[in-house]
C-alpha cells in the first residue's frame, strides 16, 4: 500500500505518494529526474548508485525508500554547485579520473564524503573510503589523485 514518504532532497523539502518498499534509486530517477544515479549491479556491490544519506554515503539500489522519511538525501546534482563539488569536479577532469564516466557521479558522491570527513586523509585513506565504488576503466590512481587534489584544494 502507498504511504506518503517526506524528505529532503538536495536541501529541498519533498515528498511522494509511492510504495515504501520502492527502491530509492528507482524513485530517485523516476519521480526526481536525479539520473545522476546510475544503477550497475542492482545488488549493493558497485557504488554506481551512491548517494549520502544524512551525510553518509550509502548505495540507494538497497535502500527501500519507506526507511528514508524524514531523512536528508543529497546527489551529484545537489553536490555538484558547493564549494566542495566545484573542486571535485575540477579535480576529476584535471586528473583524467573520468574515463567512460558510469562510475563518476557514485565516485564524487564517494569523493564528497571524503573531504567532509577527513582533513587530510592519506591516498591509503582515500582508497579505502572509495573501496565500494568499482571503476573498469581508470585503474583507480586517477581517481585517487583527483580525490587527494581536491582535498589539496584548502580549508572549506
Ligand atoms: S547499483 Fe547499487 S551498488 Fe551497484
Ligand atoms: S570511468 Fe568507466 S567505470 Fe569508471
Amino acid at each position: 500500500m502507498k504511504q506518503k514518504i517526506p524528505f529532503i532532497l538536495n536541501g529541498k523539502d519533498v515528498s511522494l505518494q509511492v510504495d515504501p518498499l520502492k527502491r530509492l534509486i528507482d524513485i530517485l530517477r523516476d519521480d526526481f529526474s536525479m539520473i545522476s544515479v546510475k544503477e550497475g549491479c542492482g545488488e549493493g556491490e558497485c557504488g554506481a548508485c551512491s548517494v549520502l544519506l544524512d551525510g553518509e554515503i550509502v548505495n540507494s539500489c538497497l535502500i527501500p525508500v519507506g526507511t528514508v522519511a524524514g531523512s536528508s538525501i543529497e546527489t551529484v546534482e545537489g553536490i555538484r554547485d558547493s564549494e566542495s563539488g566545484k573542486r571535485i569536479i575540477q579535480a576529476f577532469a584535471a586528473e583524467g579520473a573520468v574515463q567512460c564516466g558510469y562510475c563518476t557521479p557514485g565516485m564524487m558522491v564517494g569523493a564528497e564524503w571524503i573531504l567532509r570527513k577527513y582533513k587530510n586523509p592519506t591516498a591509503e585513506e582515500i582508497r579505502i573510503a572509495l573501496s565500494g565504488n568499482l571503476c573498469r576503466c581508470t585503474g583507480y590512481d586517477m581517481i585517487i589523485n583527483a580525490v587527494e587534489a581536491a582535498v589539496k584544494g584548502g580549508e572549506l
